[in-house]
């Protein structure tokens, strides 16, 4: 099976077999490009091409990309610099009250869950993990633990160290039926996996854009759901919160009436403009393709493990599994595989106790196949 993206899209593939994604993404190359554009006509214009008009309208074209990749509109969609800015201002704005519960699991990315660990510390709420069991969370017991005192659950729609996923419209359900907030950190599975924000009831719906989207490091992106657009402070004010953003009055406050609300600053904004062009060409492609091309990886390359009697930690079954595939082996520890195959040119990474391996768009199953040999070496 070749690769999904033609490798004039993603140059950097031939040079090594990368299958990393879910730590940093190969990226486009027409990201890169746009990204090194915008640089270059800022360090060499200033202000001549980038005026206030263009400031103004920076982020345009990713609320429209990104809208499209949700079935949002541009309306519900916030740019900032990182998921974790993202989710510090979100707790700010929501700051669950004293009497109540915020809930996640225990294998979650502690970035989805120290934003509102740290509002809690100020409100008095009360944080509860959901113990997992190997890496693996019953979405069962999550979902009991969900009482009237809830609220807000924080949930990864997919699990960074065992790539579990979770039935977004299943949570959203529970939780509003409870009066709680559903906030979704989607960074390990916007650009793999379809998501329909209004559809899937969410809240809030998270994403960096350096790991599936395949951009860079300096641009997130977040929906807010229609309910939520004209209600919300946001904890990370500044100039750019203003419907006016050149009115530059210390008396005038307007936020927008919708997730630009949420857009507070300058930052590195060739980052955006970057990430646009990113999921402009991933939602060309389609997420559906994408995703049936990397969970073909995940089969091949699952086959190719059991054969090597290593321990499989994600999960198999066809709703929860994905492209992000953990596992050990018997007798060797997993920061020595990692290495092992890094000497090969073969890029993965180590998750707690197990390695990790996550295809994507680029890969092809000539990859997959060149890392079982090399793991074969080593059994
Ligand atoms: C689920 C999840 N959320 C967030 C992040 C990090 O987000 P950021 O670097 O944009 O703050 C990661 C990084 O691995 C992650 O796996």
């Amino acid at each position: 099976m070749k690769a999904l993206a033609p490798l004039i899209d993603f140059p950097a593939a031939s040079q090594s077999t990368y299958l990393n994604t879910a730590s940093v993404a190969l990226m486009y190359r027409g990201c890169q490009q746009a990204i090194d554009d915008w640089n270059r006509d800022l360090a060499e214009n200033g202000t001549v091409n980038f005026n206030e008009h263009a400031e103004q309208t920076i982020f345009d074209e990713l609320h429209s990309s990104y809208a499209r990749l949700l079935h949002a509109t541009p309306e519900d969609i916030a740019v900032a610099s990182s998921a974790t800015e993202q989710l510090s201002s979100l707790a700010w704005a929501i700051m669950p009250p004293a009497d109540s519960k915020i809930l996640t699991t225990g294998i979650v990315f502690p970035t989805t869950i120290y934003p509102f660990a740290r509002v809690a510390r100020h409100t008095g709420a009360q944080i509860d993990f959901i113990p997992g069991d190997n890496g693996y969370t019953d979405p069962q017991k999550l979902l009991d633990a969900i009482d009237d005192q809830t609220s807000v659950v924080c949930l990864s729609h997919v699990e960074f160290g065992s790539g579990q996923q979770y039935d977004l419209r299943q949570f959203a359900d529970v939780c509003h039926a409870q009066g709680a907030l559903l906030i979704v950190d989607a960074t390990q599975s916007a650009g793999a996996i379809p998501i329909d924000a209004p559809a899937s009831g969410a809240d809030i719906i998270i994403a960096a854009g350096y790991k599936w989207l395949c951009g860079p490091f300096g641009a997130s992106v977040m929906y807010v759901a229609p309910h939520l657009q004209t209600s919300l402070d946001p904890g990370l004010i500044g100039f750019r919160s203003n419907k006016d953003i050149w009115k530059l009055d210390v008396e005038y406050q307007d936020y927008p009436d919708s997730a630009h609300r949420f857009e507070f600053s300058t930052m590195a904004y060739g980052c955006a403009v970057g990430l646009a062009k990113s999921v402009g060409y991933l939602a060309n492609l389609g997420i559906e393709k994408i995703q049936t091309h990397n969970l073909m990886l995940a089969d091949r390359l699952l086959e190719g493990l059991d054969a090597l009697g290593a321990q499989i930690v994600s999960p198999r079954n066809t709703t929860e599994r994905t492209s992000i595939i953990s596992a050990k082996l018997p007798d060797t520890p997993s920061q020595e595989v990692v290495s092992y195959l890094g000497k090969a040119n073969i890029v993965i990474s180590p998750r707690r106790d197990f390695f990790r391996f996550s295809p994507h768009l680029y890969n092809s199953s000539d990859d997959i196949d060149t890392a079982l040999a090399e793991l074969n070496k080593l059994s």
